[in-house]
């Protein structure tokens, strides 16, 4: 029977589109289950999305919708986009489905059965956001992970006995596998040496979850729902025989791959969940950094998302999935921009694979008919050895890095054989051979195309994990078939079949110039700027965004509003008092600041042209009125999602609206 091979990625809250952070951790897993697959296992992959929660029923409420509609809509975005980028995901499993429900009820009963979970009151801190109860906050604290404020929850609630397992937690991080890399494994370790208090698990002041078994006005705690897909998915707490197979089959998983912020969930919460019901744990919980856009983490609250669509719809799924994978160095953070794409593109698949591959096959077809030559022992080389024993070491490492996540240094590895290569062509010139009749010439010309093909083969097969497409269109054209059939585990030099006959030559990577960095650029501003014209800031007396003096000075405050307005026109105008949580100066921008406020409801990125009179420390904790409904615009390439209130004093100095009592967040200016 083949090795089985069960890797999995977080699911995916339903409360932002999709974009190329959350692309990234799928597609790492998407080339690890493809690789698997190629060497012979039998691969289980599992992604899906996390749709329960107060952060979802809030945001569907938001949009007007209920929390279903709003989950479907999101879940079936990234069930699509998913496709379009060819990853190969055996199930997709949504929380809100029956099938997983029940199993999670069935988990929830067997802690509670064996002890492990008791009724008891929950006064504290909670963040929203991340869905986290933060242990020792006051009210009025942030959360530590996100920086929003908590919100203070007072609950009759099922608590886990999270302290039972401190000991045997440590114990399991000794193993160095279970956690990587080795910085995230101290980070964890730390914290649970620093002591383990109960875990509240259920709440019971909304309803937008799976209710608790036999106690239905509590809903589950949504990481505990959440965590446990990874085995409701492969038919834990099923009662039917097929589901209960796989679960013992698959079950302990290979490879949990997360995201570095989700690390505590699933290295503290997650095993101890399973330890306590008597579950195997799985071998490996790998964390990777993030993506930065524009010096900070890609996500939906900072405004500052890449669509996957744009990259798509411009350079196709492989480009962005080779670029991810090779330029960011796999659990560190790692920035994205149009221009680096653009370049590795052109450098190492335009230039690089595609170019070896098209001089390759366009010179076997019009030098030897389009069959793949004999190459002769007589006009052997020490060049052709090289290059063969480059290919067997690039096999090797190849390998060793990949199957240790170091995808970047695995694929630097594979294009040092493309460079090696192209380098060799050049040096031995077939297309001067391929002008001679002589037989000494073709017979040369024959060995030079045939070390060239069989090269290019290599190097297809390995990248073959990270750019299915293209490299199927290669392995085709080579004439050897699917791709997918191939016996990675065989895989070394000198298995090109003579004589193959090509497929159809044709290029697969075409050179992108300048202006597929542009129209991306141009593909995105459009999706964050709403079509509606902006009117300019100065008509709004009180308002400091923009660099440029709000208004001008000599002017008394009230005369540049020539007509006056309606009480109907003044209610238009969302002034809403917020919170600042972070500030900071915008890079090469003197006046400006970029603030993340909290208005209650969410949190907002605004720019404000205040540099010159504020600096960003003095701001954070400080209330502020903020217009809340203005459309939103981009300055310096950051979206701004509303204005600061401030006076204009003369000479343009800004100073900022506050109140002299006390007032709540999110509270209304009317
Ligand atoms: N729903 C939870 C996970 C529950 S798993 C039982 C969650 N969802 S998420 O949608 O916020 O994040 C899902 C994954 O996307 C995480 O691994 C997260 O790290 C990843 N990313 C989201 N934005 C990212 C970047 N900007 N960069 C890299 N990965 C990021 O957490």
């Amino acid at each position: 029977m083949s090795k089985t091979f069960y890797i999995t990625t977080p699911i995916y809250y339903v409360n932002a589109r999709p974009h190329i952070g959350h692309a990234y951790t799928t597609l790492a897993c998407d080339t690890i289950a493809r690789r698997q697959r190629l060497l012979g296992a039998d691969v289980f992959f599992l992604t899906g999305t996390d749709e329960h929660g107060q952060k979802i029923e809030r945001a569907a409420e938001a949009a007007g919708k209920t929390p279903q509609q709003y989950a479907d809509e999101i879940s079936g975005e990234f069930r699509n986009l998913w496709k379009r980028m060819g990853i190969s995901n055996d199930d997709f499993i949504r929380t809100t489905e029956e099938r997983h429900k029940k199993r999670v009820q069935e988990l929830f009963r067997q802690l509670r059965d064996r002890g492990f979970i008791y009724k008891g009151t929950y006064t504290g801190q909670y963040c929203v956001s991340d869905e986290l109860y933060v242990d020792g906050a006051q009210p009025g604290d942030p959360c530590p992970t996100c920086g929003r404020i908590t919100e203070t929850v007072h609950e009759e609630n099922y608590f886990f006995k999270l302290s039972a397992f401190q000991d045997k937690l440590l114990e399991l991080y000794k193993n160095p596998d279970f956690i990587r890399p080795e910085a995230r494994r101290n980070e964890v370790a730390a914290f649970v040496r620093s002591g383990l208090r109960d875990q509240s698990i259920s709440r019971s002041t909304f309803s937008w979850g799976i209710p608790v078994p036999d106690d239905p006005k509590h809903v589950i705690y949504v990481w505990f729902d959440a965590l446990a897909n990874y085995i409701t998915a492969i038919g834990y707490g099923s009662k039917h025989a097929g589901a209960q197979d796989a679960f013992k089959n698959f079950w302990p998983a290979d490879v949990q791959m997360i995201g570095k912020e989700i690390v505590r969930f699933h290295c503290v919460y997650w095993p101890a969940f399973l330890m306590a019901a008597g579950l195997e744990l799985p071998k490996a919980i790998v964390a990777h950094g993030w993506l930065l856009f524009e010096e900070s983490k890609m996500s939906k609250s900072r405004g500052n998302i890449v669509r996957t669509e744009t990259i798509l719809d411009v350079l196709g799924a492989d480009a962005l999935r080779y670029f991810l994978l090779r330029e960011v160095v796999f659990g560190q953070d790692g920035s994205f921009s149009f221009d680096a794409l653009v370049q590795r593109y052109n450098s190492d698949l335009a230039n690089g694979l595609g170019n070896l591959a098209s001089r390759t096959l366009t010179m076997i077809n019009r030098y030897f008919k389009g069959e793949v030559p004999y190459p002769s022992q007589a006009t052997r080389t020490p060049a052709e050895d090289a290059i063969a024993e480059t290919a067997r070491k690039t096999i090797r490492e190849f390998g060793v890095q990949f199957d240790q996540f170091q995808f970047s240094r695995a694929l630097e590895t594979a294009w040092g054989l493309i460079a090696a290569v192209d380098k060799y062509i050049v040096e031995n010139e077939p297309w001067t051979l391929g002008e001679k009749q002589d037989d000494e010439s073709r017979a040369r010309l024959a060995t030079v195309l045939y070390t060239s093909a069989e090269a290019l083969r290599i190097a297809t097969a390995l990248a073959y994990p990270v750019m299915p497409d293209a490299t199927a269109k290669i392995w085709a054209q080579i004439g050897l078939g699917d791709i997918k059939k191939l016996a990675l585990a065989d895989l070394t030099w000198g298995q090109l079949p003579l004589g193959t006959k090509l497929g159809d030559v044709h290029p697969v990577f075409p050179r992108a110039d300048k202006s597929a960095i542009e129209r991306m650029q141009q593909m995105e501003e459009q999706q964050r700027v709403p079509a509606a014209e902006e009117k300019p800031v100065t008509e709004v007396k009180l308002v400091a965004e923009m660099p440029a003096p709000v208004a001008s000075p000599s002017a008394p405050a009230t005369s540049a509003v020539s007509d006056k307005i309606t009480i109907d026109d003044f209610a238009k105008i969302e002034l809403r008092v917020g919170i600042v949580k972070v500030a900071e100066r915008v890079p090469k921008a003197d006046k400006l600041l970029r603030l993340e406020i909290d208005i209650g409801t969410e949190v907002r990125q605004v720019l404000a042209g205040i540099a010159e009179a504020y600096a960003p420390e003095t701001l954070v904790g400080r209330k502020v009125v903020i217009v809340a409904n203005l459309a939103p615009r981009k300055l310096r390439g950051l979206e701004s999602n509303g204005m600061i209130v401030a006076a204009s004093l003369e000479g343009g100095k800004p100073v900022l609206a506050g109140f002299l009592e006390d007032v709540q967040i999110g509270a209304r200016l009317k």
